[in-house]
């Protein structure tokens, strides 16, 4: 091979790799909704995952205290949250949410919920730091799929919806992984009194990568959780 048509090579490689971090920096035009359904015209993006969820609302401004949801910031019968936080789209493949002052003691009366999207992920894997301590029994935490969260389906600890998960006490608990889902919430509660150190959960998404070299990019396509 000629030093010229290598050269050309490297270069042909250079502008599709520019072009596909380009892309992967755009804030995703290709996932907004087409018409805004979303109330306040709250960030509305398009939705072709598992279940009949066509488009999900990031619902930030709505925020907070009147307990709204993530899907279409309608209100839930939980009466009030704290603190609601919404991560949407390509950027929140990864990151971490703590319960307040971690690692210092949560507030009393406090309800945080996070609610995530990522757009082609295919599985959501949690981690948790240390310390960790929720007060056993009394404070709670859940994790699960889904932008929702409705508190007459969780009466019954031992009989969670499919793809959730409890957690309270002492002592780290496993890394966890949700199945077949793009979308996730943790949320956060505690009571009038006693309260602890809390928990500090990073996700990260695992999906497939659409890569426009796949064998030849594979490294750069990590940027979307593990390749497949
Ligand atoms: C979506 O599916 C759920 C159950 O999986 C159902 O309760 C709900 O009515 C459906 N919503 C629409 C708009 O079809
Ligand atoms: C997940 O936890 C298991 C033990 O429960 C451990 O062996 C494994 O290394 C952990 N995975 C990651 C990616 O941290
Ligand atoms: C939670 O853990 C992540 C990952 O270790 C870390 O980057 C982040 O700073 C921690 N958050 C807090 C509030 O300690």
């Amino acid at each position: 091979m000629s030093s010229q048509v290598s050269e050309n090579i490297i270069k042909l490689f250079v502008f599709f790799f520019l072009v596909y971090v380009a892309k992967s920096q755009t804030s995703e035009p290709d996932t907004l909704c087409d018409i805004n359904t979303c109330p306040n015209d709250e960030r509305c993006l398009r939705r072709d995952g598992p279940g009949n969820l066509t488009f999900v609302c990031e619902c930030v401004q709505t925020r907070a205290r009147d307990g709204t949801m993530g899907h279409n910031c309608f209100k839930n019968n939980d009466p009030v949250h704290s603190t609601f936080l919404g991560c949407y789209g390509k950027a929140c493949e990864r990151g971490s949410f703590s319960s307040p002052n971690y690692p210092q003691d949560y507030e009393t009366r406090d309800k945080t919920f996070m609610a995530l999207y990522i757009p082609h992920a295919k599985s959501i894997f949690f981690d948790f730091s240390s310390p960790f301590c929720i007060e056993e029994g009394k404070d709670e935490l859940y994790v699960g799929s889904g932008l929702e969260i409705y508190f007459g389906d969780i009466d019954d600890l031992d009989n969670l919806p499919e793809n959730w998960y409890h957690f309270d006490g002492s002592g780290v608990p496993s890394n966890f992984t949700l199945q077949g889902t793009d979308t996730t919430f943790v949320y956060f509660s505690s009571d009038k009194s006693t309260v602890c150190e809390g928990f500090n959960i990073t996700w990260e998404a695992q999906g497939k990568t659409r890569c426009l070299l796949p064998n030849t990019l594979s490294n750069f396509g990590s940027t979307f959780g593990r390749v497949e």
